[in-house]
């Protein structure tokens, strides 16, 4: 087989956040891919850098009385830091906020302006006239034009699931100054994306992506592109646009061009040509894995800026779904939006590398670290099965044969047939069907096993613990532990090294596992891994929770020492006949729930006492308190609940009456509660 030239990357994570879990996936899922063709005898590179222009992280760095250089930098040495205690072994990682990225960024960014490529057209956007910047949608906040629901970000209100403009909010607020936005037209920059349509369609056509994620983009293709905004104005953490003062790339601009970047800076080191990468018409094959929330950026701009500009387009996209938590997407109250730096301190990494290979495929599904069966699995499998291999031989043939191997095994059968799995193994790898792989190799660790119980060579040693056949059977269980952690190793590559290291052998490549290890010393066996504690794994989590509430709290305090926003101006006056239509009651949180798939709500039952005959009455309401309240915190505490508000189908469900709460929202709501002694039911007037 030739040597392939492959170039491989994950996606950027932002530099101004912690890697989690999410992050951790993507990078397992591309570190097991690059191991494997590194074994496989293949020339492959693996690059990453963070992500480190853009608003949020200029606003960061202001709000830790920081430079925007100085955050990213920290942030950098923190994020090598988590990937690497997942034992991702990056070929380099670099920051978009780098002179190769600059250099790239300008010269791509010159050839789709010289090719006709961008178009610059005067826009108007809401502007925050306090902190004197454009406000990206998420920075604006209102009520609901469609349902009045308060607290809705710019562009879609999670109550009433209506799709809006940020202009159209009523009584909108940046959320970063709390002044009222003002409407300002300036020039923006677009890239003519749609010029690229045909190509796109082709390129996409052509095996670049997953068929699921072919089939949702060839419906986008239908709706048809439009042209991307890749301007931002001053002031913008970015780079500024070559000829334009004032104006900067877009974070998005960039961000792809710093897998370039990153993979320049590596060349520069090893001495490698980019150009024979990058230019088209080469033999180089180029990867990305991303999570299937950029799939736009990753199959539509970027590969249209790579063909205006002259370069090679990637070969494929590999895009993965979300990882949930206990069947629910990860969340910082429960404690399940875990940090990388967070496992680690409490876990080996290798327990969920296993864990995630185990469940990992080619598409996009969601996967689901479900805790329990995340001890249970990696204890009975790596544990249980496989070192149970190496540990049940390992004894006799240190202490009755020195520690050498016998000449031959004892069962060729099950040797042969592990080893003739090498390339069917192999296939399933580079595939990315991992979970396949694992449990092919992980029939065989049973088989293995199962072979070692019915020729019991612990029932031998006690007759003749010198006899060639005990030596001859552990050779055989020694030897399917070699090739099974050989197949293990773009997964468990520590437990791999550890094996090689028991085993006396020079680090295992993918052609090693044709061979067999016979009449060879092997050291002495040392654990090769521990099993997982619950114990660790529920410290991680109650870690992970409070540092979230202790965030919360400090939160708290600093909001309520800021200045607070002048008082909002009064209604319409109503009079007392108008007021007395409003039927407003106490009423016992009987249940508190998260509701899946919405940040902002919290689905409560309310007890609002009984009727005459001695019926309970409860109403289910949907409250957009999640930001302040913790379910478990709100159970039986008493609040007041608008009775008589018509039911309101929502889109989680319909809504049977109102709580009432201060504050305009965030961490700054206030829940209205009755002191101790009202009784559910009451009437308050
Ligand atoms: O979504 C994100 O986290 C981005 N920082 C990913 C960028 S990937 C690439 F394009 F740089
Ligand atoms: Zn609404």
């Amino acid at each position: 087989m030739s040597q392939r030239k492959i170039l491989v990357t994950s996606a950027l994570p932002y530099a101004n956040g912690d890697i989690h879990l999410g992050h951790v996936m993507e990078a397992i899922q591309a570190d097991i891919w690059v191991r494997l063709q590194k074994m496989r005898g293949h020339q492959c590179i693996y690059v990453c850098a963070d992500d480190a222009h853009g608003t949020a992280i200029m606003l960061s760095a202001e709000s830790q009385g920081i430079t925007a250089e100085e955050l990213i930098g920290r942030v950098q040495r923190e994020h090598e830091r988590d990937y690497h205690g997942f034992l991702i072994g990056f070929d380099n990682f670099h920051s978009t906020h780098s002179e190769e990225n600059r250099g790239l960024a300008e010269s791509i960014y010159l050839a789709l302006e010289g090719n006709g490529h961008i178009a610059r057209r005067k826009i108007r956007q809401l502007f925050d006239p306090e902190k004197k910047l454009f406000l990206a949608d998420r920075y604006i906040t209102g009520a609901c034009p469609r349902c009045g629901a308060g607290e809705q970000y710019g562009d879609n209100c999670e109550v009433c699931g209506s799709t809006h403009s940020p202009a159209d909010l009523i009584n909108p607020r940046s959320v970063l100054s709390g002044a009222t936005p003002v409407e300002k037209e300036s020039e923006h920059f677009f890239f003519t994306v749609p010029a690229f349509s045909e190509m796109l369609r082709q390129w996409i056509q052509g095996g670049a992506v997953h068929e699921a994620v072919a089939n949702k983009l060839g419906e986008w293709l239908g709706e048809g592109l439009q042209d991307w905004d890749i301007s931002r104005d001053a002031p913008y953490f970015g780079f500024e646009i070559p000829g334009h003062p004032d104006k900067y790339f877009y974070v998005w601009l960039d961000a792809p061009i710093g897998y370039m970047a990153s993979f320049l800076n590596h060349c520069g080191r090893e001495g490698l040509d980019f150009d024979a990468w990058w230019r088209p018409g080469g033999d180089s094959e180029i990867y990305h894995f991303i999570g299937k929330d950029i799939v736009n950026f990753h199959t539509f701009f970027w590969p249209a800026m790579l063909e205006s500009a002259g370069y090679k387009k990637p070969d494929a996209v590999f895009v993965h779904g979300f990882v949930t938590v206990d069947g629910t997407k990860m969340s910082k109250s429960r404690g399940t939006f875990i940090n990388a730096g967070t496992y680690l301190k409490h876990l080996n990494p290798e327990y969920l590398r296993y864990y995630l290979a185990a469940k990992l495929g080619p598409g996009v599904d969601d996967l689901d670290l479900n805790l329990e069966d995340f001890v249970q699995r990696v204890n009975a499998d790596l544990v249980g099965k496989l070192v149970n291999i190496a540990s049940r031989c390992a004894g006799f043939i240190g202490k009755n044969f020195d520690g050498r191997l016998a000449g031959a095994v004892d069962n060729e059968a099950l040797i042969g047939e592990i080893r003739q799995a090498s390339g069917e193994i192999a296939e399933l790898y580079e595939a990315r069907e991992y979970g396949k792989a694992i449990r092919q190799i992980m029939a065989f660790a049973d088989r293995a096993n199962q072979y070692l119980n019915e020729r019991k060579p612990w029932e031998i040693a006690k007759t003749d613990r010198r006899a060639p056949e005990l030596q001859a059977i552990c050779t055989t269980g020694i030897n399917a532990f070699r090739l099974l952690a050989g197949y293990l190793k773009p997964v468990l590559p520590a437990l791999a090294a550890r094996a090689e290291e028991f085993l006396a052998i020079d680090p295992l490549a993918w052609a090693d596992l044709d061979v067999l290890l016979l009449d060879h010393r092997i050291n002495r066996f040392r654990p090769l891994l521990t099993r997982v504690e619950a114990d660790k794994v529920r410290a991680m989590v109650d870690e992970t929770r409070g540092e979230w509430e202790a965030r919360q709290k400090a939160g708290g305090k600093a909001d309520r020492q800021a200045q607070s926003a002048p008082t909002e101006a009064f209604a319409a006056e109503i009079d007392m006949d108008t007021f007395a239509k409003v039927d407003l009651r106490a009423a016992r949180v009987a249940e508190a729930d998260f509701v899946e798939g919405a940040d902002k709500l919290l689905r409560l039952k309310l007890d609002l006492g009984h009727d005459e005959t001695g019926n309970p009455i409860e109403r289910a309401v949907f409250a957009g308190i999640r930001s302040a309240y913790d379910p478990a915190d709100l159970e039986n505490r008493l609040v007041v609940v608008v009775a008589n508000l018509k039911s309101r189908k929502m889109k989680f469900g319909i809504s049977e009456g109102m709580i009432l709460a201060a504050g305009p929202g965030g961490r700054e709501i206030w829940l209205l509660s009755p002191d101790s002694g009202a009784k559910p039911g009451m009437r308050v007037s």
